[in-house]
């Protein structure tokens, strides 16, 4: 995973496991209190992993709630993002100034098939995705989808808003190992044509996904 963020983020994944509902405060247990139990192991693993890195970093957390949108209103001064996909829960978080946003996504590294492209992909990022070889457009709509969801998380801290996956386009790199975010539409302080750009790594049958946001000019 080195080279997903560069020094001034710190990235932990690890299994999600079998965490205790009942260690969690009781605000952030009534989040879930009508969910499924998978649901319920996913969110008590990310709120576990996020309350461990925040004492690491010497942050007593106040209960981690939820925004209207579903982020987690992070202590001021901590940028953060919870991923979690099948066995693997991750949380990205950074204390240092100067940073817009951070955005993290694992997802299953299946391909994604052309029946789901039109649910993702904007016409820009079909023109890209043809310019890459027939056989590999699947993995790389996979890339996009996956980039589009990181960079919607990164980029949110800053708009408070919902993005719909029209919102940006994605340019991925030759290597497949990087990519760029195009804002298509102005979300303030983004203005249209504002890029973000992001690494994607491999683990275990997964893509993880990261991106740091610059502070938006306002
Ligand atoms: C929010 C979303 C990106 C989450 O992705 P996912 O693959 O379903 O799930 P993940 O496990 O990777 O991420 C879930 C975590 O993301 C975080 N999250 C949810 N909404 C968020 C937001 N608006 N901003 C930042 N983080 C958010 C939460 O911490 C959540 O975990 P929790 O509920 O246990 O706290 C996705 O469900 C979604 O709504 N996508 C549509 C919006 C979008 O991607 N637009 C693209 C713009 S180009």
């Amino acid at each position: 995973m080195k080279g997903l963020f560069d020094a001034r983020v710190r990235l932990c994944i690890e299994p999600i496991g079998e965490p205790d509902l009942s260690s969690l405060p009781v605000q952030e247990q009534a989040l879930v209190a009508k969910a499924v139990p998978k649901r319920i192991r996913e969110f008590v693993a990310g709120r576990t992993l996020a309350r461990r890195m925040l004492g690491e970093a010497g942050i007593a957390a106040q209960p981690l709630l939820r925004t209207e949108h579903g982020a987690v209103p992070w202590p001021s001064g901590v940028q953060a993002s919870i991923s979690h996909c099948g066995p693997w829960v991750g949380v990205a978080m950074t204390t240092e100034s100067g940073i817009g946003g951070v955005g993290l996504d694992i997802e299953e590294a299946k391909p994604l098939e052309e029946t789901y492209w039109h649910v993702i992909l904007t016409d820009d990022d079909m023109r890209h995705l043809l310019s890459w070889p027939e056989s590999e457009r699947t993995r790389v709509a996979k890339r996009v989808f996956a980039a589009k969801e990181a960079a919607y998380k990164a980029q949110y801290p800053a708009s408070q808003q919902f993005l719909p996956f029209s919102a940006m386009w994605i340019e991925v790199g030759t290597d497949m190992q990087s990519f760029i975010a195009h804002f298509r539409v102005d979300a303030s302080p983004w203005r249209t044509g504002d890029v973000l750009r992001g690494r994607f790594a491999d683990l275990d049958a997964h893509i993880v996904t990261g991106v740091v946001a610059p502070p938006p000019q306002s």
